[in-house]
């Protein structure tokens, strides 16, 4: 969608906005698929209250993206404008065994920033790509870590209220991918209390997880990581490579070798050759073993 209105783009500046037109999806996105929309890039993060009143006025709908790695996004002129929230200011801050960190800032960096403090727990994420916010939402979790075992406070704005409000980590429920968080909350900054470790131990670590995941997934292909969530006791990578799909091809998107529930855009692959890869997957697990894959990604389509 594109913002018509030239009397806008003054008021979403004085919001403190960074406006950007007709930006390619695909060029947001790890997967490097997807169509054009306005891209609203928040800069403050206070003024949301303001800037949301002023696209509910005007009838503009919006989504929100984060880091763009967990994210398959469809083609053609997308409805609604895309929120992004700043990574300018992204810094974190120590308070004994606690960090804070904006919603924004990049997860990999952060659990960096931790280990020179000698604070760990999260290794198990270590290449994880992605924001603290996105990894909050779907509680993203590897190698026996999930990131919302660690959370104390969440700073969110909530539509529902218009409001920006912190959350105890007792209000927040999180279980394996996902969060109740409400879908049209932005989540602004955490609190994650972590544990003390010394930092050689930390690094030793990340790079036995950093080992295994190069052994075992294409970390160096286009990807938005697992696409299906695991079914209870599954593994649907597992399902998918008994079927030999290893290797199948739609279009330019592909199961990858290494790992059967990463599909990777290798030959220029469009939305749709991953839509259609990932009906004919569900289609072919469900036949041969019952169970039907739910998807990890979160897939923009035309619908809002
Ligand atoms: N396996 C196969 N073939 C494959 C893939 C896996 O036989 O193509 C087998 C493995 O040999 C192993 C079992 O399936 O016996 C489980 O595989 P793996 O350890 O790779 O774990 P996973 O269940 O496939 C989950 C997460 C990953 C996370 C890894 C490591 C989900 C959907 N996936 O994968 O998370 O990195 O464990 O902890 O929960 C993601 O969320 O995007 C993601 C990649």
């Amino acid at each position: 969608m594109r913002i018509e209105n030239p009397r806008l783009y003054d008021a979403l500046c004085d919001l403190q906005v960074d406006y950007r037109p007709r930006q390619c999806l695909a060029d947001w996105t790890s997967l490097g698929v997807g169509g054009t929309t306005d891209l609203l890039i928040v800069e403050n993060p206070a003024r949301l209250p303001e800037l949301i009143s002023l696209l509910r006025q005007e009838g503009i709908p919006w989504r929100l993206l984060g880091g763009g790695t967990n994210l398959l996004v469809a083609e053609g002129e997308l409805p609604g404008v895309v929120l992004q929230l700043s990574s300018r200011e992204a810094g974190v801050e120590f308070h004994a065994q606690c960090v804070r960190v904006a919603a924004a800032a990049n997860l990999g960096r952060m659990m960096m920033e931790c280990a020179r403090q000698n604070l760990g727990g999260l290794e198990g994420l270590a290449g994880v790509p992605g924001t603290i916010g996105g990894a909050l939402r779907m509680n993203a979790g590897a190698y026996g870590a999930q990131i919302g075992q660690f959370v104390r406070l969440v700073r969110v704005f909530r539509c529902t209220t218009n409001r920006i409000e912190t959350l105890d980590g007792s209000q927040i429920l999180f279980a394996y991918r996902q969060s109740s968080f409400a879908p049209d909350d932005i989540l602004l900054a955490a609190e994650l209390q972590l544990l003390e470790r010394p930092y050689e131990e930390i690094l030793a670590s990340i790079k036995m997880c950093n080992e295994r995941r190069r052994a075992t997934q294409p970390v160096h292909e286009k990807t938005a990581g697992c696409i299906f969530k695991n079914p209870p006791d599954y593994s649907a990578g597992k399902l998918i490579d008994e079927l030999r799909l290893k290797g199948h091809r739609v279009g330019g998107a592909v199961v990858s070798e290494r790992h059967a529930n990463f599909f990777v855009n290798r030959y220029a692959a469009t939305a749709d050759d991953f839509f259609r890869l990932i009906e004919l997957v569900r289609e072919r697990v469900r036949q041969a073993f019952g169970v039907v894959l739910e998807e990890e990604i979160i897939v923009w389509k035309h619908r809002l």
